[in-house]
């Protein structure tokens, strides 16, 4: 089955296609010929995945997929959450929002937090959700190289290692993206063997 997703984020893709096994295949915007930079104008991650993947629908009419992530802090009441893509400014520079989350949690004593992804399918003109959760804590400075955005200061619960310090394997054992997928590809497989 192949599968529009309605992104142009390549660190995203990357993940979903390690996770993903030969029975689906994800088309990114770029590769389905689709030159579009979706706005995220709401305030729930839900409300920007379903405009992401409606977007994309009314333009092509083909099953498509989008998901919208947020890191949600303990401390900061869920910050910077649906905000997390340009939380230090609209340049969305990694930098400068892990420089801003460090700041804004200097001196709290609750590192807690966690990454949300809601998934929007879109089947035959039908929505459904999926979410995937990875609990875990920011750390006091940023470290490793791998990955994106706020990696470099994230832990996983059950690890001693930011996510930006393993390899995408390993992330993949923990990812929220990772448990929102699976449960989309589950859904699928489930339709697919009742069709
Ligand atoms: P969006 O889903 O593209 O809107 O993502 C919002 C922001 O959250 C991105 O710009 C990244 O900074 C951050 N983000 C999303 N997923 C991850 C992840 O897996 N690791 C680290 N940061 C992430």
């Amino acid at each position: 089955m192949t599968i529009i997703f309605a992104t142009n984020n390549s660190n995203k893709v990357a993940e979903m296609r390690a996770v993903l096994g030969g029975n689906f295949h994800i088309l990114p915007l770029k590769e389905a010929g689709i030159d579009i930079d979706i706005p995220e104008p709401h305030d729930t991650l839900e409300a920007n995945a379903t405009e992401k993947s409606q977007t994309i629908y009314r333009l092509t009419g083909q099953d498509c997929f989008s998901e919208d992530t947020g890191l949600e802090t303990t401390a900061l009441n869920g910050e910077p959450g649906v905000k997390s893509a340009r939380y230090a400014g609209d340049d969305r520079s990694f930098e400068s929002n892990i420089a801003k989350l460090l700041h804004r949690l200097d001196g709290k004593t609750d590192r807690t937090a966690r990454f949300r992804t809601i998934i929007s399918l879109i089947l035959s003109g039908k929505e459904y959700i999926f979410e995937g959760i990875c609990e875990g804590r920011i750390t006091e400075v940023p470290s490793g190289n791998s990955g994106f955005g706020y990696d470099p200061v994230f832990i996983p619960e059950g690890s001693i290692h930011t996510f930006a310090e393993m390899d995408m394997a390993e992330k993949n054992r923990f990812s929220h993206r990772k448990k929102a997928l699976q449960k989309m590809v589950q859904f699928l497989q489930n339709r697919q063997s009742h069709a």
